[in-house]
């Protein structure tokens, strides 16, 4: 393990000396079988493997779970006891703010962080962008591997890398579910078996939604959205946020700007869990 932003630099350092590249996957921790998923598939890419474990206040809003949020270093570090990784990095706050959270000049998502979970959560794709950068330029990375999970996220990273320059690549990794169906999440601990049971709803919806895709027409797609938004509208124990098939490459609404891959991103609260899941549609 790995606790100061120094040590991570000099071991980077030495592992690029050798000529070997570094791949990386940053997580607020409580890991699980998702997180797990985009460890193998950094392993696949690079010679040495970084996960990070920090929980980032920048990206929680006032009022946000970032003091209840699920801490368990304990069993995060058995959990990647047999995974291969080389490094666990667990920064304190001043390794990854040295100047405090609030004095750190943040680094703006652009349009993308205004909306679906932006607009819901301002500030936050601002957040996460601030200090995935610092990640990166502390563990000196070669690949990172981000979950297709947080679709938003994903690409709002994938734009800052593009824009900045930054020297990584970016990997994809599936999303990985429960046995039910629930994309897992380090928030599902949160929910009642009750409340469990009524969130199944949105990955019932959108699974049927991929169903009955017509490859060679994405218009049939959008009509099947248009019907699972009211079933979701009007199902017990859940709100609905939205519901939209977006753009892979701007994450704007799929009827305005059909190109890349179109994304069915879905939001719902389950009492004051808010849940996000999402199909990634085939290519037409
Ligand atoms: P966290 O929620 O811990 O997620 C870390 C990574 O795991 C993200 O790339 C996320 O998309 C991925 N992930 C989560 N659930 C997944 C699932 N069911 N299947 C596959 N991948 C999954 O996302 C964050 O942390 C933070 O915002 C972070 C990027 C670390 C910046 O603070």
């Amino acid at each position: 393990m790995i606790t100061s932003a120094q040590d991570m630099q000099a071991w980077s350092k030495r592992v690029h000396g050798a000529g070997e590249t570094i791949g990386f996957v940053p997580t607020m921790g409580s890991l699980h079988r998702g997180h797990l998923s985009l460890i193998e598939k950094a392993r696949a890419a690079a010679d040495h493997v970084v996960v990070s474990i920090f929980v980032n206040p920048l990206q929680f809003g006032p009022g946000e779970d970032f003091e209840r949020y699920p801490r368990s270093l304990e069993s995060d570090l058995e959990a990647l006891r047999h995974s291969g990784v080389d490094v666990v990095f667990t920064p304190g706050l001043s390794d990854i703010y040295p100047d405090g959270p609030e004095n750190t000049p943040t680094l703006s998502a652009g349009e993308i962080g205004d909306v679906f979970e932006g607009e819901h959560r301002p500030g936050h794709f601002d957040g996460v962008l601030t200090v995935v950068a610092r990640l990166f330029q502390l563990v000196a990375c070669d690949v990172a591997v981000f979950g297709k999970k947080d679709a938003q996220q994903l690409i709002a990273i994938e734009q800052m890398v593009a824009r900045e320059g930054f020297p990584v690549k970016i990997i994809r990794g599936d999303i990985v579910r429960d046995d039910d169906g629930l994309a897992l999440s380090s928030r599902n601990v949160y929910l009642t078996p009750e409340g469990r049971a009524d969130a199944l709803i949105l990955q019932r919806e959108l699974r049927a939604i991929e169903n009955a895709s017509n490859t060679t027409d994405p218009t049939d797609s959008l009509e099947r959205i248009k019907q699972a938004r009211q079933v979701l509208r009007e199902a017990p124990g859940i709100e609905l946020d939205y519901l939209e098939a977006v753009s892979s490459d701007t994450f704007t609404p799929w009827e305005q700007h059909p190109t890349g891959e179109m994304v069915v991103v879905g939001a719902i609260r389950v009492g004051t869990t808010r849940l996000l899941d999402n199909v990634w549609m085939p290519s037409v």
